[in-house]
């Protein structure tokens, strides 16, 4: 039987298992390479989600494209069978999943199954996910009780950056191996990074203390960081009941910006790219900052401790390391955004591990 141990709630114990589900995670190194090397020729990769597990899914998406030029899509599992005439034998189609249970995913595997090659990503090694397709991984996230996924969430993004690494090695020569060495030495400092960033828990509570009575939070980020923004949304959606949206930073200006008024909080996710990258759109992000401060928007600023320029810009500033590679940000600054649903959660009264109408799993149609 899981205990809470030293915590009051599962949500706070799993996200403070984070840094040892790096440890569990990585473990799957080996199954992954071999899983590549068995792979051949994809011609597009197509992944298959719901809720938390699509965020991650994004996350590759925006990695493959970005690194290897695959083509990837990401669908919504419920929406899958609209797709599945675009499906062919050099298709992958990756299903992500916590449980490996979920009704719309097993609905999709089954339709896809007919048309290419299938892996699961998933957290529950016997679960059907598991055993339907033609390759799995495993996330050893440990159970997570939670309803709202956490940890799981760290553990399938690794898993995914795994997959990717292998793919970028297999894929282009060069350039493959410098992006392979920089993710796995990326990953092997991951767990001492989400280690240093989860005492910052203590001005988070002050941060959620100031907008627990708010009727609406936005959630902006461009690039690799703008699944960070749809799962910080989703987050504080799930266990605080507020109602969040969350935008690509550039399309915030096109209409959702006019609601913006005076003391509405805006959550901006703006890690700094190294110079001559745009992993994370930092200087456009900046811009779509600056116009939310002007039209009276709080910003919450997600960025790193040394950037005075994002200091001097923000009503708060949320600071991580700025050691951090900012092509493993979706690895890290999302943790300040589950520890501020956490704590929003808890300054409302409420019961964080057991939100009102959701289950862990959807099971049935
Ligand atoms: C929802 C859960 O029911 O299902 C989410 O509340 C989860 O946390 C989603 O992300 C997908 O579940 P799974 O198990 O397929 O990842």
């Amino acid at each position: 039987m899981d205990e809470k141990g030293n915590y009051d709630y599962f949500t706070i114990k799993e996200i403070n298992e984070e840094p040892k589900t790096v440890e569990n995670s990585l473990k799957e190194k080996e199954n992954v390479e071999k899983i590549v090397s068995q792979l051949g020729d994809i011609e597009r990769i197509c992944f298959v989600a719901c809720g938390t597990s699509y965020h991650a899914s994004l996350v590759g998406k925006y990695l493959i494209e970005e690194l290897i030029g695959i083509p990837t899509e990401v669908i919504i599992a419920s929406e899958f069978a609209h797709s599945v005439n675009t499906l062919t034998k050099n298709t992958l189609s990756v299903f992500i999943s916590q449980s490996g249970e979920t009704a719309d995913s097993l609905e999709a595997l089954k339709l896809a199954k007919e048309h290419c090659k299938t892996l699961s990503i998933v957290n529950v090694a016997n679960s059907t996910l598991a055993n339907e397709v033609n390759y799995t991984i495993n996330t050893f996230a440990g159970s997570e009780i939670g309803i709202a996924a956490t940890k799981s969430y760290i553990s399938q993004l690794i898993c995914i950056y795994l997959f990717v690494a292998y793919l970028t090695k297999n894929n282009n020569e060069n350039d493959g191996n410098e992006i392979f060495e920089r993710i796995m030495n990326s990953l092997d400092n991951l767990k001492q990074f989400i280690e240093e960033i989860l005492p910052i828990e203590e001005e988070i509570k002050e941060i959620a203390e100031k907008y627990k009575d708010v009727n609406s939070f936005f959630f902006l980020a461009r690039g690799l960081s703008y699944p960070t923004a749809m799962e910080g949304s989703l987050k504080l959606k799930e266990i605080s009941y507020i109602h969040a949206e969350s935008y690509a930073g550039g399309e915030f200006r096109h209409g959702p910006i006019a609601l913006i008024e005076k003391g509405v909080p805006v959550v901006v996710v703006i890690p700094k790219d190294k110079d001559n990258e745009m992993y994370n759109d930092y200087d456009k992000s900046l811009r779509v900052l600056k116009e939310v401060k002007s039209r009276g928007g709080d910003v919450i600023a997600i960025g790193r401790c040394d950037d005075e320029k994002l200091k001097s810009e923000s009503t708060e500033l949320i600071c991580l390391n700025e050691k951090i590679d900012p092509i493993i940000s979706p690895l890290t600054y999302v943790v300040p955004l589950q520890l501020l649903a956490f704590h929003i959660s808890l300054a409302k009264g409420l019961d964080p591990d057991n939100p009102k109408n959701l289950t862990k799993c959807v099971a049935n149609d």
